[in-house]
């Protein structure tokens, strides 16, 4: 079975089976290591990824269920956008392996609710688990990207 799937705006024809993570199929298959596996349980939101527009936990999506499907990883992400920016004036860029996924988790975030609260963000960010320093510049580093235009 030939699956097809667009990734950050390339579509790609796959014969990897069915049952591969689509965390493994992005990092393996088309090379794109910035979504990052952590638990493989769902929990950590470290390989969160954008499903047709939809935050998801890459390591729980079966590849069998994306044809026709589009998929935003942080390559997809622009790297100028007042988002990364802000994430880098606030200090929310920590670590790389959370990193990636918390900035999918803003993005999410940021389109459904352009000017959020903090409870928002908190509720927004809430699937994805930092283990070291804490929240508080990456809560601050959304905030601050809602308030600029791209
Ligand atoms: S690696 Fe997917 S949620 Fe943790
Ligand atoms: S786990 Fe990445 S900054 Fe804490």
């Amino acid at each position: 079975m030939t699956i097809h799937i667009t990734v950050n705006g390339t579509t790609h024809a796959t014969a990897s089976a069915p049952d591969t993570r689509l965390l493994d199929y992005l990092r393996e298959e088309l090379h794109l290591t910035g979504t990052k596996e952590g638990c493989g349980e769902g929990e950590c939101g470290a390989c969160a990824v954008l499903l047709d527009g939809v935050l998801v936990n890459s390591c729980l999506v079966p590849l069998g269920q994306l044809d026709g499907a589009a998929v935003t990883s942080i390559e997809g992400l622009p790297p100028d956008s007042a988002l990364a920016r802000a994430f880098g004036r606030a200090g929310g860029t920590q670590c790389g392996i959370c990193t990636p996924g918390m900035m999918l988790a803003a993005t999410a975030l940021l389109n459904e609710h352009p000017r959020p609260t903090l409870a928002q963000i908190r509720a927004g960010l809430d699937g994805n688990l930092c283990r070291c320093t804490g929240y508080t510049r990456i809560y601050a580093a959304v905030a601050e990207a809602a308030e600029e235009p791209d």
